[in-house]
């Protein structure tokens, strides 16, 4: 017999990579699509979490621009920040991917080929705003003004943030330019569309289909943009940075960064089936009957339920989403997080201060924004942390595991089970299926609500049994009593998985145990006759002077800009024409005793530098040597005497050590 095992794929919006994210973003979408996938594993679905970064587009180009980098330097810089964040967060992508690579920009190619070919692409002149001060077409995000709509003064060409609209530029009123404030001028310019009007009809039927399954927010929102009526938008742009739109006289246009973007879900998932050593495998995720769940922030939501599914639809043979989850924001301390003001917890900052991933995880689970704006309050971090994570929790696991290392010499009682000890370990299966549930529908707090339940549960039988009396008067009832809470400890570190991993495994180490899945959650799979491992303490407690001392480490603002500046890229480097050089000649310099002339020979060109050696080198060493020199370093006359390069040494004080290839390397071999 074949056992069909269901598909499910797992998307989290692609973050931008010009920015390090903070715990918003956190909270709004990576963690969310983790603890998801995390359950999906854990209930024993084939499951597929994949993600990546979103390098392209205005901004990338803009900012790297003012950095004076390219924008593949600036988006390799902050990837690896992205990236380090993630892991450190135990954030479980099977795929973290990147839209600058190749494979990405021909997936692109491949759907908007078909959209073509199916009849989904028109092309209109349109008249575009043109700053004459930046010299560049500003696209979308790059014009500023009043929102036609809802009069919000700082809405953006492309959406307002305040009532969710999407605009295209020239719909603002007193239009500026985003970047110097100049006022735009109009200029025509020939675009690309995706017809989104003729998608309409297909749309609508699919959004209608969900109603009662997904959240009433994303049904309405985006049955709200249905009802007024799609027009079709534009998917190319005049910059230079994204992927090149390949027809005649769009070489100076690469496409919509938000039309490359989502096919990046489609790219990372290749890339995770060719790292598989399946190449075809991502067709069963996409092109089969997988359930896709989009995991995306409130802004993102009109384009994961139009323009997304609308690109699918017009490439056709790909599934639609499944389900968009879309979330609301995080706030902090009763304003909106703020990098600027420094207002907030940002992510670089958490491994360095202190806590484990899990207590972060904890907190910031209960914070998912999932129908209502949330808010980080300290004091209801520290609050949770000790009563809730601490006190019970915590308490029921290490006053149940420390009583067996103590009591039991470690090793996990016998036990006479009651039928209320029966009924309370198999208990635990409801528990299992209701978070199960309850994640399914995505509804993470009262899933993790669910687990402290359980323990809640716990501390009340260990309480009630009073195991430190038994042990004196009936050692048998007492061991009975910790084989069932050793017992829960595994069920509930099973539960824990999906949210707090690195607790969840280390309650495992110590039963000594290989940790369960789903199923086996009330199955007592803590043997008797178990010999355990030392407890700890899983979470600490925090005082108000920790709970203070986190505040200001994880507020910090790291200047990472400040630190792109401050380095060369590697552009800039590459002007450096380094070269293995030998030394045909060397006389002193008139005057000048620390002066050597040297006579060198850089590849069948000869040339004159002068270098401070003569103290340290004398004539006979150097003659013939192969040394290393800076080939285009502007001429000098030093002490009367041209020089036409710099020679390069390390110098530490008065000794001077001259560079020379390892290996025999020809004079004009490049440094590189
Ligand atoms: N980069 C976008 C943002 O941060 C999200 C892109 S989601 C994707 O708002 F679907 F386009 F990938
Ligand atoms: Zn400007």
């Amino acid at each position: 017999m074949i056992e069909i095992v269901e598909k499910i794929l797992i998307t989290c919006a692609l973050p931008y990579v010009n920015n390090v994210p903070h715990i918003g973003n956190i909270a709004g979408s990576h963690l969310p699509a983790d603890i998801f996938a995390r359950l999906c594993r854990l209930a024993g679905y084939d499951t597929v979490f994949i993600g990546g970064s979103d390098e392209h587009g205005t901004p990338a180009e803009v900012t790297a621009e003012r950095l004076g980098i390219t924008p593949r330097e600036l988006s390799d810089f902050y990837f690896k920040i992205h990236k380090d964040i993630y892991d450190w967060l135990d954030i479980s992508y099977d795929n973290f991917s990147r839209t600058s690579i190749p494979l990405h920009h021909e997936t692109t190619l491949d759907f908007f080929e078909h959209i073509q070919k199916n009849g989904f692409i028109v092309e209109n002149t349109v008249r575009l705003p043109y700053c004459e001060n930046c010299r560049r077409v500003l696209p979308d995000r790059y014009v500023e003004g009043v929102c036609p709509k809802c009069e919000y003064e700082h809405a953006r060409g492309d959406q307002c943030e305040r009532c969710s609209t999407l605009l295209n530029p020239e719909e603002l009123k007193s239009p500026r330019c985003a970047i110097c404030g100049e006022e735009p001028v109009i200029r025509d310019s020939n675009h690309l569309f995706l017809s989104l009007d003729k998608l309409e009809p297909r749309l609508r039927e699919w959004i209608e289909s969900k109603k009662g399954e997904w959240t009433g927010q994303v049904v309405n929102m985006a049955l709200g943009w249905l009802n007024e009526g799609l027009k079709p938008r534009s998917i190319t742009r005049d910059i230079k940075w994204g992927v090149k739109v390949p027809l005649k006289g769009y070489e100076d246009k690469v496409f919509y960064v938000w039309f490359d973007a989502p096919i990046g879900y489609v790219s990372s998932t290749k890339e995770w089936a060719l790292n598989q050593g399946e190449p075809e495998l991502w067709r069963e995720y996409w092109q089969g009957d997988a359930r896709i769940y989009n995991f995306v922030g409130k802004d993102n939501i009109p384009f994961h339920t139009i323009f997304w599914p609308g690109i699918l639809i017009a490439r056709g043979g790909y599934s639609l989403p499944y389900r968009v989850a879309g979330l609301q924001y995080l706030n902090y301390e009763g304003d909106k997080i703020s990098k600027s003001k420094g207002f907030g917890v940002f992510c670089e900052n958490l491994p360095d201060a202190g806590l484990s991933s899990d207590i972060w995880r904890y907190y910031l689970t209960l914070l998912i924004p999932e129908t209502n704006d949330s808010e980080w309050k300290w004091a209801e971090f520290q609050e949770r942390v000790n009563n809730e994570l601490v006190a019970n929790l915590g308490n029921f696991i290490h006053r149940s595991l420390h009583f067996i290392q103590s009591k039991f010499d470690g090793v996990v009682p016998e036990p006479d089970l009651s039928e209320d000890d029966i009924e309370l370990l198999k208990s635990t299966e409801e528990f299992a299926a209701q978070v199960q549930e309850l994640i399914f529908d995505i509804r993470f707090r009262e899933a993790l609500r669910k687990v402290f339940e359980l323990s809640d549960r716990g501390n009340k039988y260990f309480q009630s049994n009073e195991p430190w009396k038994l042990i004196k008067t009936d050692p048998k009832k007492a061991g009975t009593v910790l084989y069932v809470c050793a017992n829960l400890c595994y069920d509930l570190a099973v539960l824990l998985s999906p949210f707090m991993p690195k607790s969840s495994a280390k309650i495992f180490e110590i039963l000594n145990t290989k940790p369960g899945t789903l199923q086996d959650v009330g199955r007592q799979k803590v043997a008797a006759g178990t010999k355990i491992n030392r407890p700890e303490p899983l979470f600490p407690k925090l005082d108000d002077k920790k709970i203070s001392e986190l505040k200001n480490r994880t507020s910090q603002v790291t200047k990472y800009e400040e630190m792109i500046m401050g380095k060369i890229s590697y552009d800039e480097f590459s002007r450096l024409d380094i070269r293995v050089a030998e030394i045909v000649e060397v006389e002193p310099v008139k005057g000048a005793d620390k002066l050597l002339k040297l006579t060198i020979d850089v590849g069948g060109k000869t040339k004159q530098i002068v270098g401070g050696i003569a103290q340290q080198y004398s004539k006979d060493e150097l003659v013939g040597k192969r040394i290393v020199v800076l080939d285009n370093l502007e001429p000098a006359v030093i002490r009367g005497v041209k020089s036409e390069g710099m020679l390069l040494a390390a110098v530490d004080g008065d000794e001077i050590s001259i560079l020379t290839p390892d290996r025999d390397a020809k004079p004009g071999s490049k440094i590189m």
